[in-house]
């Protein structure tokens, strides 16, 4: 799992194949009254995606940790914390499409959980996830201090001063033109908080001391920031098909972003600075920042 000698490529599809296993099980065991509150729940989570904050949490751990060796049972706790905060990026997106949000009907190239479902189970699937990944995080077997630790930073950046802040500020700034500050803002709260939240995962699961976990927030800070700009950018240059959503969608529905403040080109050159930021923060770990590194340059250069 926190190999740092593997290839990138062979990490992540290690990685990725475990992680939608545990994403797998664990939406097969809940015992779910309602067939289709499950049906809808597997829908949404196990339909695709990039799994970029489960991959973060690993990351994040390995950089903290500074050592190979793991015991079994940390191991055991890093991966449901990975699928703990998956649950709820899953859960964001269903509500996030839904006609009195985003209004898309497409999802990670499929129709999106409320055009499959209806409103109403799709607003229950995205409620019931949120709630299983507090209960996959209450039920780790590490110490209550760590525990309460990772209940609490998920329900922050979850919440009203982070994801559902950062919604309410964009679905309330319809056509508005935000300043810079507040644009920036918006983007820490609505994407970088649940981004932020899954490096943190990673370090308070190593247990890392508060020079590392300094670093890797401000690392962290920058990573949200670039996340949602390039997330920007991308509804403006890329395709349906290749996004596997609703191409020019901010544009069309006059939402304020980075590509309609400072168009695609310049938003562009932003990243590059911001990116030789987040670098340079995390200079300092040495050899366990690789995989920060890598993702940093995954989530920059992507293409979907
Ligand atoms: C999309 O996130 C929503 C944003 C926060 C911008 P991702 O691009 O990580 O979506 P999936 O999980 O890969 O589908
Ligand atoms: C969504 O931002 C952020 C969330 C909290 C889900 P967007 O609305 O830009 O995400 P996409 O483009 O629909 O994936
Ligand atoms: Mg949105
Ligand atoms: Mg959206
Ligand atoms: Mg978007």
């Amino acid at each position: 799992m926190n190999k740092v000698n593997l290839s990138f490529s062979k990490w992540i599809s290690d990685n990725l194949e475990s992680i939608n296993d545990n994403l797998s099980n664990i939406l097969t065991n809940c015992n779910v009254e309602s067939s289709t509150l499950q049906k809808a729940m597997q829908y949404s989570v196990l339909s695709g995606g990039k799994r970029i904050r489960a991959l973060l949490v690993y990351a994040s751990f390995i950089a903290a940790n500074g050592c190979i060796a793991i015991d079994y049972e940390t191991s055991f706790s890093v991966d449901n914390a990975a699928i703990a905060i998956e649950l709820i990026h899953s859960y964001s997106l269903i509500h996030d499409d839904l006609p009195s949000m985003d209004n898309d009907c497409m999802r990670r190239g499929k129709p999106s959980t409320h055009v499959m479902f209806g409103e109403a189970i799709a607003i229950l699937a995205g409620d019931s996830l949120q709630s299983l990944a507090f209960e996959l995080l209450a039920g780790i077997s590490i110490s209550h201090e760590i525990k309460l630790n990772l209940i609490k930073n998920l329900a922050l950046s979850a919440g009203y001063l982070g994801m559902t802040g950062g919604q309410a500020i964009d679905l309330t700034n319809i056509g508005n033109n935000l300043s810079y500050d507040e644009l920036k803002n918006m983007h820490s709260m609505k994407t970088g908080a649940i981004i932020a939240c899954s490096i943190k995962f990673g370090y308070i699961l190593a247990n890392s001391n508060q020079f590392i976990q300094c670093m890797l927030d401000k690392f962290a800070y920058y990573l949200g920031l670039i996340f949602q700009i390039v997330d920007d950018i991308l509804d403006e240059t890329g395709s349906d098909k290749q996004l596997g959503k609703t191409s020019g969608k901010d544009s069309k529905y006059n939402k304020p972003t980075y590509a309609s403040m400072f168009g695609v080109i310049e938003s562009r050159k932003m990243l590059d600075n911001l990116r030789n930021k987040a670098i340079n923060i995390i200079r300092p770990i040495g050899l366990y920042n690789k995989r920060l590194l890598e993702m940093l340059d995954l989530i920059i250069y992507r293409d979907y």
